[in-house]
């Protein structure tokens, strides 16, 4: 573990705690910051569907949720699908008193390629899912959500905020995803549902390990904590803007980077 790693903290379910009763559905919760967001949601007290490509993987999150007390299902999800999505959100809706907080944390990184040596399907892919899934999910959420209020969390990245060598299409996706959360929040804020973004540096997650080697060195280089980040320092976050603590935010964009966008 890279120096000055905080201890994770106990996964313990607090069926008392800032999210208790409400509905949540956690998109991309099989893996990474949304499986362990999804932890922590339930572990706040959230009623929480697990929903992921991977369905076995969103079912083993699921069932590691309700092993500790917390209450949890999961479904199959795809979100460049827009009759995938509406089934999910309607069937989130439909449960534990309505959907009151939406995680999109679903995304691929796309092969590594300068621009000019980017291929159009390459490009296509990686929007397909990290912009257009996002649209198609907040569609759906955000009706789901005009009656009961809520909050929907979409994962940008600090890609969108600076140019790293290789991401074009992942910058100009998540670049994209901050336009829909200002966008919505600023049309919706009279329903009360609050639409908020998080901008993740470097997370210790699968997304990340299967990247060639050394592809994050120059980056964590420049990072003034010198290290990666915890999934589980991105989920507090999340469980944060979720909750009632977070009450004033919306339209925002967070960065949870160690430093690197500090000028
Ligand atoms: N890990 C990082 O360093 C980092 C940094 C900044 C932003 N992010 C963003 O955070 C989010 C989560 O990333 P992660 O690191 O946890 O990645 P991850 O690869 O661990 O998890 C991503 C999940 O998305 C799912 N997914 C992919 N395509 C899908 C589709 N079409 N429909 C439904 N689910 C699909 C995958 O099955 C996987 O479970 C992503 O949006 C990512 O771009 C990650």
């Amino acid at each position: 573990m890279p120096p000055h790693t905080p201890q994770l903290s106990g996964n313990g379910t607090r069926p008392d705690g800032r999210l208790r009763g409400r509905g949540a559905l956690v998109i991309g919760g099989a893996s990474g910051i949304g499986a362990t967001g999804a932890r922590r949601l339930a572990a706040e007290g959230a009623a929480v569907v697990v929903a992921d490509l991977d369905e076995t993987g969103a079912a083993r999150v699921a069932k590691e949720i309700t092993a500790e007390g917390g209450t949890a299902l999961h479904r199959r999800i795809d979100v460049t699908d827009p009759d995938s999505v509406a089934r999910v959100v309607s069937e989130a809706a439909a449960l534990h008193g309505g959907l009151r907080i939406a995680v999109n944390s679903a995304g691929v990184n796309g092969p590594l390629s300068p621009l000019a040596e980017l291929p159009p399907a390459d490009f296509d892919t990686v929007l397909r899912v990290n912009l257009y899934g996002v649209f198609h999910a907040m569609r759906c959420q955000l009706p789901a959500m005009t009656a009961t209020g809520g909050v929907i969390i979409n994962l940008a990245s600090i890609a969108a905020h600076a140019g790293f060598r290789g991401h074009a299409a992942y910058a100009a996706a998540k670049q994209g995803v901050l336009a829909l959360t200002r966008t919505a929040a600023r049309e919706y804020a009279d329903h009360g549902i609050r639409v908020l973004s998080v901008s993740p540096g470097v997370v210790d997650t699968p997304m990340v390990s299967a990247l060639p080697p050394g592809a994050t060195d120059d980056l964590l280089a420049a990072v003034p904590l010198r290290r990666t980040a915890q999934p589980s320092e991105v989920a507090a976050f999340i469980a944060f803007l979720a909750s009632d603590d977070a009450s004033y935010l919306t339209g925002s964009d967070h960065v949870v980077d160690g430093g690197y966008l500090a000028k």
